[in-house]
C-alpha cells in the first residue's frame, strides 16, 4: 500500500487541470486520463512548500547573481559529491532556467554548425533539439528496445573528424535502463580515446528501482570526469517542472566561465528564477524522506503497470529499471502508432505519447510511451482503457 500524499485524494486534480500542459491534463477534454509528458500528479513536498511561501512572503525579489546563489551551487556541487560520487565545486554550477535550457546551453557551448554529435536513438527529443539548435548534425547510436543495450563498437564506429559531442541520457528516457558500471565505462572509454566531450542529462537519476544502482559517468574518474558536462534538474523527482530549474556541472571552472558566457546569463536575458533556486534548494536537502516514499510507490505503480500492460496480447514490455516512464512495443498490433494514439484519445479517452520520430527519433517507431507517476486509482482507470483500446477489433 502506497503511504500519505500518493493516494487518490492525493492528486489534486482540479489544479492539474487548469495547470498541467506540455500535452497533460489542462491540454486534455474532460475525462481524458494523462499519461503523457513525464510530470508528477502530486503536490511538490512539504519543505518545499514551505521554502517557496517563506521567501515569496518576504516581498523582497532583487536580481540573484546570473551563475545562481551561492548557496544553491553550494548545494548543487554538495548534492553531486555526497549524491553522486562526482568531485564538485561551487566555481563549476550553474543555475538555469530547466534541465532543457541546460542542454542548449551545453550543446551550443560545445558545437559549431557543422559539428556531428551522437545521440542514442530511441531518446527524448530535447537531445537533437539542442544539437540541432546549435546547428550542429545529429547523428544516431541505436539501443535496441528489447535488449535495452547499445553497442560500444558501433558507438566508436560513428566518430568521424566532425565529431565534438557525446550525449549520454542516464537513466534513460523512454527505454527506463540504468546503464550499468560496464556499460558506462565502455561509452567513458570512447570518450576518453577520442577526447571528446559528454553532454550527460542525469535528471532521472533520483528514480531508480533497486537492484539497479546509479553510477554517475564522471565518478568513473578524473580523465572522463574531465570531459564531462552534467545536466540535471527537479521536474521529475521533485515535481517543479513549472518552477523551471535545474543546474549544469561543468567539467571545471574554465568549462563554466565559456558556458555561462555561452548562455546570456551575464546579460540577463536568461538565467534561473531566485524563488525556484530556493525551491530546488529545499528540494535536495530537505526532501529525502519524501522522495524516498514517492520512489516506493512509483515502483508499485511500475509493477502494476507492466502486470497489467504485459497481459494485453501484441504488447510486449520490459521493465524499466529507472524513471516513471514505460515504452511498449505495440509493433504486433500492425497499426502505425499515432493511430492508436488518436484512436485511444478519442475512443477510449486515455491520452499516451505516440513513439515518432519527432519526440524520440526513428528507433521508437512501433512503441508507446506513458508515465506511470499518478495514483494507483487513476493507473488503473488509465491501464483499463489502454487495454480496451489495444484489444479492440479494428
Ligand atoms: C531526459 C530528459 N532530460 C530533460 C528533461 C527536461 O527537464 P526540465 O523540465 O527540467 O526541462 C526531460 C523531461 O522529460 C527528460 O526526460
Amino acid at each position: 500500500m502506497s503511504g500519505p500524499g500518493f493516494l487518490d485524494e492525493d492528486v489534486p486534480m482540479a489544479l492539474l487541470r487548469q495547470r498541467a500542459f506540455n500535452l497533460r491534463w489542462a491540454t486534455l477534454p474532460p475525462g481524458v486520463i494523462a499519461l503523457t509528458a513525464a510530470d508528477p500528479d502530486f503536490a511538490a513536498a512539504p519543505p518545499i512548500r514551505d521554502a517557496l511561501a517563506e521567501y515569496a512572503r518576504s516581498g523582497v525579489y532583487p536580481y540573484g547573481p546570473p551563475e545562481g546563489l551561492p548557496s544553491f551551487r553550494e548545494a548543487c556541487a554538495r548534492f553531486q559529491r555526497e549524491r553522486r560520487g562526482v568531485p564538485a565545486e561551487a566555481a563549476q554550477i550553474l543555475a538555469v532556467d530547466s534541465a532543457a535550457a541546460g542542454m542548449l546551453h551545453v550543446a551550443r557551448t560545445l558545437l559549431q554548425p557543422g559539428d556531428e554529435a551522437i545521440i542514442f536513438d530511441p531518446v527524448d527529443f530535447l537531445f537533437a533539439a539542442s544539437v540541432e539548435a546549435a546547428g550542429a548534425t545529429v547523428v544516431r547510436l541505436p539501443v535496441d528496445p528489447r535488449t535495452g543495450t547499445f553497442d560500444p563498437d558501433r558507438l566508436a564506429a560513428l566518430v568521424t573528424p566532425r565529431t565534438r559531442l557525446l550525449c549520454l541520457c542516464n537513466p534513460h528516457n523512454p527505454l527506463g535502463r540504468v546503464w550499468r558500471r560496464e556499460e558506462l565505462e565502455a561509452f567513458a572509454d570512447v570518450a576518453v580515446r577520442h577526447g571528446l566531450p559528454v553532454l550527460n542529462d542525469e535528471i532521472w537519476s533520483d528514480i531508480v528501482y533497486e537492484p539497479a544502482r546509479f553510477v554517475s559517468l564522471a565518478s568513473l574518474g578524473p580523465a572522463v570526469a574531465r570531459l564531462t558536462w552534467t545536466v540535471s534538474g527537479f521536474s521529475k523527482s521533485h515535481g517543479l517542472a513549472g518552477l523551471r530549474v535545474g543546474f549544469v556541472h561543468a567539467p571545471d571552472a574554465a568549462g563554466l566561465e565559456r558556458l555561462a558566457e555561452r548562455s546570456l546569463c551575464r546579460t540577463t536575458m536568461t538565467g534561473a528564477s531566485t524563488l525556484s533556486q530556493v525551491a530546488a534548494m529545499a528540494a535536495m536537502e530537505h526532501c529525502a524522506d519524501h522522495l524516498a516514499a514517492f520512489v516506493a510507490h512509483l515502483r508499485r505503480m511500475r509493477d502494476l503497470a507492466v502486470e497489467q500492460l504485459s497481459q494485453v496480447p501484441g504488447v510486449s514490455l520490459r521493465a524499466p529499471e529507472g524513471t516513471f516512464v514505460l515504452f511498449p512495443d505495440v509493433s504486433a498490433l500492425g497499426v502505425p502508432a499515432e493511430v492508436l494514439v488518436e484512436r485511444l484519445l478519442t475512443q477510449y479517452r486515455v491520452a499516451v505519447v505516440p513513439g515518432a520520430p519527432r519526440w524520440f527519433g526513428p528507433g521508437a517507431a512501433g512503441h508507446l510511451r506513458l508515465v506511470f507517476s499518478t495514483s494507483e486509482g487513476i493507473l488503473r482507470e488509465g491501464l483499463a482503457r489502454l487495454a480496451a483500446g489495444l484489444t479492440a477489433p479494428r
